[in-house]
């Protein structure tokens, strides 16, 4: 009995072993089993979240912010060629511009774009842009830097997060350092063109007056082909020069007619002719008081006028000046009707500015100039400022105020 129990107690054992062995194997291969799985799961996770992130990084936006509304571009839209865009059409809503014959117009000026090309349209001006416009059915991107140069009166401020634009009211699409070609070799004069002299800029008005002792630049004679062969004018050199080099391109296309008539003028000299002027207002029968009143339209009393500064010129026609006497021009200033007629005016409105001459005192200007319509009368402020009255069809004053 005593050898049965043992027998018992050893099977025992070894089945408790074995079970116990089973177990541990078991618990063994659960644990690997376990271990396998999480290790799966957090690779799953790990190779999720990478994916996430990858979706996350293609899908991200870039913010630009208009005012109350922001747009928002994926980094295909917002970025071509590692320079970063903006959608003209989101901005030309923005600054209230019309959409219009493929391009935006605003305040006078209007810029278009062509899918695929690095040029733009500018004022009927070509412009190179840094990179190509991209335009597809709901956008038109251009780089960024692009439509900094190119509009004023916006500020773009550019930052990772977010692309903030605000805007004035006088927003002007401007072309700069536009290339054209000229009709004969000006390049003798092109530093004169070019210049960007303060002494260029002077702005003589009614508000704005030239004190008696004012001295200008150096003055040189006008080559007598150009002027009126009767009477000796000065120019300040600047513009003298520019003005040879218009006047040359003028004769090369068959323009010959035209001449200066008036140029520099001293004090005594504007004085003189002013009085002039109230003195054949008074004789048309006018008070004195009429006289003065109606002279200061179209004259300049010596301290106000722009022909002190030797900047400026009045140009002639003589057959035009024949012509005006069947006009019966009732006393008005001579040119007034005539030289819009003559083949210079034309072309002088279409091209004075590519020789830093502007039309000082336009049609549409009167109330801001203080004088009255002068289509003969051009002065000279360089390439630059005069490109810029060109395109955006502004007066001297407008332009001085604005951009000054
Ligand atoms: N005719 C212009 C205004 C002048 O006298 O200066
Ligand atoms: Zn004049």
């Amino acid at each position: 009995m005593k050898q049965e129990n043992k027998k018992n107690s050893s099977y025992n054992k070894i089945r408790n072993n074995l079970y116990a062995n089973v177990e541990r194997h078991e618990l063994t291969e659960r644990k690997t089993f376990s271990i396998v799985a999480l290790s799966a799961l957090v690779l799953a996770s790990i190779l999720l979240f990478v994916a996430a992130m990858i979706e996350s990084g293609s899908k991200k936006e870039y913010i630009y912010v208009f005012g109350d509304t922001e747009q928002e571009l994926s980094e295909k839209l917002a970025f071509s060629d590692g320079v970063q865009y903006i959608d003209m059409s989101a901005l030309a809503s923005f600054c209230g511009m019309d959409s219009m014959d493929g391009g935006f117009a605003i305040n006078g000026t209007f810029i278009s774009f062509t899918d695929g090309k690095s040029t733009a349209k500018v004022n009927g001006l070509d412009v190179s842009l840094s990179k190509k416009a991209i335009i597809n059915e709901k956008h038109v991107l251009i780089p960024i830097e692009d439509a900094k140069k190119l509009i004023f009166g916006i500020d773009i401020d550019v930052s990772v997060e977010k692309t903030v634009i605000t805007a004035t009211e006088n927003i002007y699409m401007i072309a700069k350092n536009v290339e054209f070609d000229y009709v004969t070799d000006v390049s003798a004069y092109l530093g004169y063109i070019n210049s960007d002299s303060d002494s260029i800029l002077i702005l003589a008005n009614k508000k704005n007056g030239i004190a008696e002792d004012f001295a200008p630049s150096p003055l040189v004679e006008i080559p007598e082909k150009y002027r009126r062969t009767d009477r000796v004018l000065k120019l300040d050199l600047i513009a003298e020069k520019a003005l040879e080099a218009m006047m040359q391109d003028m004769f090369a296309l068959g323009i010959d007619d035209v001449c200066v008539q008036s140029a520099y003028r001293t004090y005594a000299e504007q004085q003189n002719l002013f009085n002039n002027y109230v003195n054949s207002e008074i004789n048309k029968g006018l008070s004195r008081e009429e006289a003065i009143a109606n002279a200061n339209k179209y004259s300049a009393r010596p301290e106000h006028s722009e022909h002190r500064t030797g900047l400026c010129v009045d140009f002639f026609v003589p057959s035009c000046m024949l012509e005006l006497e069947n006009y019966g021009h009732e006393g008005s200033y001579p040119n007034d009707v005539g030289f819009t007629e003559t083949d210079a005016f034309p072309w002088l409105l279409e091209n004075c500015w590519k020789y830093g001459f502007i039309l000082r005192y336009p049609e549409d200007k009167v109330d801001i100039t203080g004088y009255s319509y002068e289509s003969w009368h051009y002065r000279f402020v360089g390439l630059e400022v005069a490109s810029i009255i060109h395109q955006t069809g502004l007066c001297y004053e407008e332009y001085i105020e604005l951009f000054n």
